[in-house]
C-alpha cells in the first residue's frame, strides 16, 4: 500500500512515502533557525510556519518518491502528543488529502511512530519480530515497555519528572552549549572528560516507601540540578573544560536510563532491544548498548544473543517516515479514523502500567 505520512508535533514540518515497509520519501523541513534565538520551541512560530510550509513538503515527498497524488492509496499523520497548533496542521492537511482523493486515512501515536521507527530500517529482511523491550527516549518521554505488536505496548517504567532530552536541552541552554541541545552535548562530549565530574544517580527506590515501585523509572531533576546548580561539589580535576562538563553530564544522563533498562532486559527475558525517539541518535548510548550486548555475549560463551536495534539517524528524530510505516500497518489491518478526529496535546497510552 503506499501511504503519504505527515509529522507536524514539534518544530519539525515532515511528509514522506512509504510502500509495503519501504522508505520512498522523507522529507523534513525543520524550522530550528526560527526557533534558535529562544532556545526552544515557540509554538505560535511552529504552527504558522507548517502552515505555510505544509504543501511545499508533501509536494517535495511526492517528487522524491516520483509519485502524484493520485497514486497515493492511504494518508496517516501524528495526532498526539505534541504542539496542538502544530499537530492540527500535519492533520487536517492528511485528512483533506485523504477526502478529495476517496482514500482511507489513519491518525496514528507520535510516540508509538517513534517505537516503529527502526522496522522500517529492514527493506530486505525481516524486522526484529514482536515482542521486544522498547526503548523510547524523546524532547517529552522517557519510556521503557515491553512492544507485542505495533500498537500493543506495556509501559513498564517512565521519567518520575523530566524526560532524558528535556535533561539535554536545559543543561545545554544553561550552560550556551548550542541550540538543539541534544546533538550540541553530544557532539561537545567527543572531546571532553567524561570522568571529570562524578554526577549523583537517581535513587527511585527510596520511594518505594510509598508503595509505588520505580524499579524502571528514570529520574533527571536530581542530575539537572547537579549540573546547573551544583558543579563545584562533584568535581573530580582541576581545570574542567565545558566538554568536561558535557561529557560527564551526558554519561550520567545514559546510564540512568541503561541502569532502569538492563533491569527490564533480565527481569523479562526479552532478548530484543529496540530504541527510538531523538535521544536514540546520542552516540554514547549507542556504543554503551552494543558494548553490553557484546559483554551478554561474551559472559555467555555466546549461548545469550542479545540483539539491539537503533534506527539510523535520519529516523531517530522526528520524521514522517514513521508515521507514514506505522500508518500503513494500520490501514492494512482495515483500521480507518473518521474525518473529524482530532489532535490533542497528551496522550494517556503512555502512563506507566498502561495498558
Ligand atoms: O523525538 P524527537 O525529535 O522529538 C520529540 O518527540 O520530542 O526528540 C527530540 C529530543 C531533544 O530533546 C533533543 O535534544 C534530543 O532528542 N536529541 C538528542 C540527540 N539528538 C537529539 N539527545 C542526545 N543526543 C543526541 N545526539
Ligand atoms: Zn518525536
Amino acid at each position: 500500500m503506499i501511504v503519504l505520512g505527515f509529522e507536524t508535533s514539534c518544530d519539525e514540518c515532515a511528509a514522506a512515502v512509504v510502500h509495503n515497509g519501504i522508505v520512498l520519501s522523507n522529507v523534513v523541513a525543520t524550522q530550528i533557525p526560527f526557533h534558535a534565538p529562544w532556545q526552544g520551541v515557540v509554538p505560535e512560530i511552529a504552527s504558522r510556519m507548517h502552515t505555510e510550509w505544509i504543501y511545499g513538503v508533501a509536494s517535495e515527498a511526492l517528487r522524491q518518491a516520483g509519485l502524484k497524488a493520485a497514486n497515493i492509496e492511504g494518508t496517516a499523520a501524528s495526532a498526539h502528543p505534541g504542539l496542538l497548533g502544530s499537530l492540527l496542521v500535519g492533520l487536517h492537511f492528511a485528512k483533506a488529502f485523504a477526502w478529495a482523493r476517496d482514500l482511507p486515512f489513519i491518525a496514528v501515536d507520535h510516540l508509538l511512530a517513534h517505537l516503529y521507527a527502526s522496522r522500517l530500517s529492514f527493506p530486505d529482511s525481516a524486522p526484529p519480530p514482536y515482542p521486544f523491550l522498547g526503548l523510547l527516549v524523546s524532547g517529552g518521554h522517557s519510556v521503557i515497555c515491553r512492544a507485542d505488536n505495533f500498537d500493543d505496548v506495556t509501559v513498564l517504567g517512565t521519567t518520575i519528572d523530566d524526560a532524558a532530552g528535556e535533561a539535554f536541552d536545559k543543561v545545554a541552554k544553561y550552560y550556551s552549549f548550542g541550540y538543539p541541545g541534544g546533538k550540541a552535548i553530544d557532539d561537545l562530549a567527543q572531546k571532553g572528560n567524561s570522568e571529570a565530574f562524578k554526577f549523583p544517580m537517581p535513587n527511585l527506590h527510596k520511594l518505594d516507601k510509598k508503595g509505588k515501585d520505580h524499579r524502571y523509572d528514570v529520574s533527571y531533576s536530581g542530575l539537572k540540578t547537579a549540573v546547573v546548580n551544583q558543579l563545584e561539589q562533584f568535581r573530580m580535576t582541576d581545570n574542567t573544560t565545558d566538554a568536561d562538563i558535557a561529557a560527564s553530564f551526558q554519561k550520567t544522563a545514559v546510564e540512568i536510563l541503561l541502569r532502569a533498562l538492563f533491569r527490564a532486559v533480565e527481569d523479562t527475558g526479552l532478548r530484543t532491544i529496540v530504541a527510538g525517539g531523538g535521544v536514540a541518535a546520542n552516540s554514547y548510548l549507542r556504543s554503551r548498548m552494543a558494548e553490553y550486548a557484546k559483554t551478554a555475549a561474551k559472559r555467555s560463551g555466546g549461548a545469550e544473543q542479545l540483539r539491539v536495534i537503533f534506527p539510523p539517524p535520519e529516523l531517530c528524530g522526528d520524521n514522517a517516515a514513521m508515521v507514514a510505516g506505522l500508518g500503513e500497518q494500520y490501514l492494512l489491518r482495515g483500521d480507518r479514523s473518521p474525518l473529524n478526529v482530532s489532535a490533542s496535546a497528551r496522550v494517556r497510552a503512555f502512563k506507566k502500567g498502561y495498558p
